[in-house]
């Protein structure tokens, strides 16, 4: 297993992704939502760590992404804010703090950078949130886009399936990426959509688009940390390439402890005062 060292330790911007792109560079990013894995996150060199909402499902055990609150979220986001010196801190905003009066959506994404200390915030949709992204970012708000799949709209597709396939869906979303680039979007997240559209999206915009399940010809792509480091067993979509398998290390790791204390061979003399 190799570590990766990053260039440089300067603090990355959304100014430096968006140079990372131009000189053709991939940006990496994973998510974090505590202290402990986001110093691990920042430490490998991740260029973004995102606190997504996806808290809810990883942290929370919930089905959706839809009960994460937004105490919740700001909670995580400090957390994770405290770990990390290098990385661009991304906090997504959940479920029902932005989707209403863009004010809302203002005073939801205000407190996020005030209280969190976040560097951006993230959130999902198009044209239906535009008045609110243009007023986030006339706040001085970096923000990031999310089209595609879009989890917080589970209950309107009904289903986790591939988005854009169809050619009304696919012109739709790539009005809807010229649209937030135009609003001032620093960059934009494209989940499980054909590659060869994420690619023409790619193409077609200056800032970053980072891919999930959007195939390799964009600017970055994104995990969910536990989903690549295989300790959410159950989960393997086409997708998730596995890194590592924590949960067979960390089950086989707690069965020794069980076996050591049930046998009374820990504590031994050298670890106890
Ligand atoms: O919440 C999340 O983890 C996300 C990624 C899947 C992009 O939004």
């Amino acid at each position: 297993m190799s570590n990766y060292i990053a260039n440089d330790t300067r603090k990355v911007t959304t100014h430096r992704l968006w140079e990372m792109k131009q000189r053709g560079e991939k940006i990496s990013m994973l998510t974090a939502y505590d202290y402990t894995m986001a110093r691990l996150v920042d430490e490998s060199g991740m260029d973004v760590i995102l606190v997504g909402d996806s808290a809810s499902n990883v942290m929370a055990g919930n089905v959706t992404t839809l009960p994460i609150t937004l105490d919740q979220m700001i909670y995580h986001g400090k957390s994770v804010v405290r770990g990390v010196k290098r990385a661009l801190v991304v906090v997504d905003m959940p479920f029902g703090s932005y989707q209403g009066n863009p004010y809302d959506g203002l005073a939801s994404a205000i407190r996020i950078m005030k209280e969190s200390h976040a560097d951006a915030i993230k959130l999902e949709g198009g044209k239906e949130i535009l008045d609110t992204v243009k007023m986030m970012i006339g706040a001085g708000i970096p923000v990031m886009g999310h089209l595609g799949l879009m989890p917080q709209s589970i209950n309107k597709y009904g289903t986790y399936t591939v988005r854009a396939k169809d050619e009304d869906e696919a012109k739709k979303l790539l009005r809807d990426a010229q649209l937030l680039q135009d609003a001032g979007c620093f960059a934009l997240v494209l989940e499980k959509i054909p590659a060869a559209l994420a690619a023409q999206v790619a193409s077609s915009l200056d800032i970053p688009v980072i891919g999930i399940g959007a195939g390799g010809q964009v600017d970055g792509q994104v995990l969910v940390a536990q989903d690549m480091l295989g300790m959410n067993d159950g989960f393997s979509p086409r997708f998730l390439r596995r890194y590592a398998d924590l949960h067979t290390i960390i089950t086989g790791a707690l069965g020794e402890y069980i076996r050591d204390v049930k046998s009374g061979d820990f504590p031994n003399e050298k670890e106890q005062y």
